[in-house]
């Protein structure tokens, strides 16, 4: 190991303590390495701070001495974002210490948490206080705020509520140098200026680490009614919304699209679940509605949507929980679809948005486009369709290995998938950020004025390349890697490639 890498490590100690400084491979192993065991890097040391000071403290070393830093949270990325690349010279900074929420204010409905707080928590944390933080997603016993924050995190209430974005009024951020940007105040008007907040949102920690903000609370929703619902095909699925948009307003919480395939993929794996309505239909819905009138009423407004589209022949079939241990088991079905593909192997990650009225052409159009390439595969399509969010994620055949089906089908799968999202003026990353796994795409679907400012950007905030490199920005043509790596991270050489 260099003298600088030493003098480094023991300055890490003494601003974290000892057994918050891991620099041993075995010990660091959890913190290179993804949930879903897709992407290895190697780190110089992982630390993990207490305090805003600390992270400071940590950061302006690591400036001082050129040595990249990668922020982690709950290390749930799906894009490869959270962890370092293959170099062994980047810092893993993981936020789990920082995990209090220091105040809740009712009556101006706020919360204000560190980082590290898991949306579990999070949500928990509200609930005591007899209001709803709504972000609601897969992981969140182990995705934290800060995590949610640095990718603008979406999941199955966005429809009602929001992403993260929507959901924030402030945060604190260190910058490369150690200085603290706060914006913790707490206001819902606050018209001085640029709003920087939201340029670090959604920069998965390309330009500082966020370390605390303050989030909006909702009222509990005092009646829930949720049903599991066969519809005739994605188009019908569109217009089933929109009608349950005109019936129930705002009700509408939840409007999440599944695939026979991605229903059989999951009910394979948990054969303990059963499906909530006979045999497995080849488009279901599962539709929530919530609201803080009486149950009986939600319920009536729920079977007015599902007799309408009955009538208007949307509805192939339609089962309502009748208890909240129904409800519960419905989403089960539903948020279990990305855990049964990484048991699979890992599927083609494809993470579309598209204007709502083009989803259901997009969705067959990008199936027979993949079906050409890939005749055999298991068409694994789900996702928020309330939000004009698919993710499209064909899966190997059975009895093909993952890996087989992924070296010869990923790279032109995902172009033909992504290109037609483009094309069709989606987005190529509707929730799930860019990381590594996105990266080089970017250059396709940005224009050159977008990419040279997200440069311009990154450059002034992180003149030295170190926050998180080589995730998110492209470099741009031409550019030597040297140039614009620091002298310690390697752009371009990362990870295993995206497979998940
Ligand atoms: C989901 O909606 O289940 C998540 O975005 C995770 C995923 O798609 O893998
Ligand atoms: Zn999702």
């Amino acid at each position: 190991m260099a003298d600088t890498d030493t003098n480094v490590i023991d300055g890490l100690r003494a601003i974290v303590g000892d057994k918050a400084c891991l620099d041993t491979a075995a010990d660091m192993q959890p913190f290179t390495t993804d949930y879903r065991r897709l992407y290895h890097g190697k780190a110089l040391a992982v630390v993990a701070p207490a305090s805003t000071q600390q992270v400071s403290e940590v950061l302006a070393l690591c400036t001082k001495h050129g040595v990249p830093v990668v922020p982690q949270g709950g290390n749930t990325s799906l894009m490869g974002g959270a962890v370092p690349d293959a170099s062994g010279n980047a810092v893993v900074l993981n936020l789990r210490r920082m995990n209090q929420v220091l105040e809740i204010d009712a009556v101006n409905d706020t919360m204000t948490l560190q980082a590290g707080v898991t949306l579990q928590a999070a949500r928990a944390a509200a609930e005591t206080a007899g209001r709803l933080f709504p972000l609601r997603i897969g992981s969140e016993g182990s995705c934290q705020i800060g995590g949610n924050l640095s990718t603008n995190a979406g999941g199955t209430a966005v429809l009602r509520y929001g992403n993260m974005r929507d959901l924030t009024l402030g945060i604190e951020a260190v910058l490369p140098d150690g200085r603290v940007y706060s914006s913790l105040r707490g206001l819902r008007k606050d018209n001085t200026g640029y709003d920087l907040k939201q340029l670090f949102i959604g920069s998965e920690g390309t330009l500082g680490i966020i370390t605390a903000a303050v989030l909006k609370l909702m009222p509990l929703p005092s009646a829930t009614a949720v049903a599991w619902v066969a519809v005739k095909d994605p188009h019908a699925a569109v217009q089933l919304l929109t009608q349950a948009k005109r019936t129930a307003g705002q009700a509408v919480t939840a409007f999440e699209l599944i695939s026979g395939p991605a229903l059989s993929l999951v009910l394979a794996s948990m054969p303990q679940q059963s499906a909530p309505l006979p045999g497995v239909h080849d488009w279901m819905v599962l539709i929530e509605l919530s609201s803080g009138g009486d149950a009986e009423g939600l319920d009536a407004t729920l079977m007015a949507i599902l007799e309408q589209g009955m009538e208007s022949g949307l509805i192939v079939d339609a089962a309502v929980a009748a208890s909240m241990a129904d409800a519960r088991a419905f989403w089960l079905l539903r948020e279990e679809i990305s855990d049964a593909q990484t048991r699979e192997g890992g599927s083609i990650k494809c993470d579309i948005s598209i204007p709502l009225s083009k989803i259901a052409g997009f969705i067959a159009e990008a199936s027979a486009q993949v079906l050409a390439l890939a005749p055999d595969a298991r068409m694994v399509i789900y996702g928020h369709m309330g939000d004009g969010n698919v993710h499209f994620n064909p899966l190997r055949p059975k009895g093909t290995p993952a890996a087989e089906f992924l070296a010869a089908h990923y790279t032109q799968v995902s172009q033909a998938v992504d290109g037609l999202a483009h094309r069709q003026n989606g987005s190529i990353s509707a929730e799930h950020g860019i990381g590594v796994a996105k990266r080089d795409d970017l250059v396709h679907c940005k224009t050159p004025v977008e990419l040279a400012l997200m440069w311009q950007i990154k450059r002034t905030l992180d003149p030295g390349n170190l926050l998180n490199p080589s995730k998110v920005l492209p470099l741009p043509a031409g550019t030597d890697h040297r140039a614009t790596a620091s002298s310690a991270s390697t752009i371009g050489t990362a990870q295993t490639p995206a497979r998940g």
